[in-house]
């Protein structure tokens, strides 16, 4: 593991930080990985190293830098049908039993909460599009939110790298989905459409939210504590419409944090419902 040079009330400074802003608990023995991500904060700041940007901060608060620093410790790892079995789940059983559920208001809520750059959301929506058209005559929402303006900005654009389409997505639905933008790729305008997105952190006052059919909060909770994890649940039980799936990232589970989500094992995926 690489030395980091940061001392340790800086190690702690900047831990408080990201917790008090984002919730996000970073290990102390993380050094290596701070400045890894908040070099190149110090760099464009006009500061000669990490810890130059950090004493600066400590001695006068400086709003826009803390903002800066709390985006480059976000990890925005995502990818197109992200795991598979979510999607092939989501097909299968849980959008045909939310359609049944829904068959006479025709409203469909579905939100892609910590979206990061909108592979989620635009996975779905993509699923929609092939496998349940009629949803498109429907009050459909689907909302992606996430703490990161840098990401939800990329999202709202839908313009993706050689790189990111590689991962995840079937050379058809490169075809059918996306057009050539320069040496990246679009989504084309009918899927974008369809998708919302909005700045939000999970751990701030939410905004009023339609009852949700189906919540994806992947690979979020693991950077948080025990006590926020619960908090976060309870509140997004509160937004769900009885009978709503929630799904979760493949280490993450609502076992010993909330009892009001039934665990439900469809295929090799495993979501929640609420009851
Ligand atoms: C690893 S990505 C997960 C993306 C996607 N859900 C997936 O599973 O592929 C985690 C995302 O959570 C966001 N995040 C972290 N803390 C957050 C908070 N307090 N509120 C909202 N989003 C947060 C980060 O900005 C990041 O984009």
């Amino acid at each position: 593991m690489a030395e980091s040079t940061l001392t340790t009330d800086a190690m702690d400074f900047v831990c408080t930080l990201v917790r008090n802003r984002s919730a996000i608990e970073l290990e102390s023995n993380k050094g290596y990985l701070v400045e890894a991500r908040l070099g190149p904060v110090a760099k464009l700041n006009g500061f000669g190293s990490t810890l130059d940007l950090l004493r600066s901060l400590r001695a006068k608060p400086q709003p826009q830098l803390e903002h800066a620093i709390v985006e480059a410790m976000t990890t925005n790892e995502t990818s197109f049908f992200r795991d598979t079995h979510p999607f092939d789940a989501l097909s299968r059983s849980v959008l045909p039993a939310r359609i049944e559920a829904r068959k006479v208001s025709r409203t469909l809520n579905i939100w892609s909460a910590a979206c990061s750059s909108g592979q989620e959301l635009y996975s779905i929506a993509m699923i929609i599009r092939e496998q349940f058209p009629e949803l498109l005559g429907w009050k459909l929402e689907l909302l992606g939110t996430d703490l990161s303006e840098t990401v939800f900005e990329r999202a709202r654009q839908g313009i993706y790298s050689q790189i990111e389409v590689n991962r995840g997505l079937s050379a058809g639905r490169l075809v059918k989905f996306f057009e050539r933008s320069g040496a990246q790729w679009k989504l084309k305008k009918e899927v974008t459409d369809m998708a919302t997105f909005r700045k939000m952190n999970l751990i701030e006052c939410w905004p009023t939210m339609p009852q949700m059919d189906v919540v994806f909060l992947r690979n979020v909770l693991i950077y948080f504590s025990t006590d926020t994890k619960r908090m976060i649940l309870s509140r997004v039980r509160k937004i769900m419409a009885p009978g709503g799936i929630l799904f979760l990232g493949a280490a993450e589970t609502t076992l010993n944090l909330d009892t009001s989500f039934e665990r439900v094992t469809d295929g090799d995926c495993v979501y929640y419902r609420v009851g």
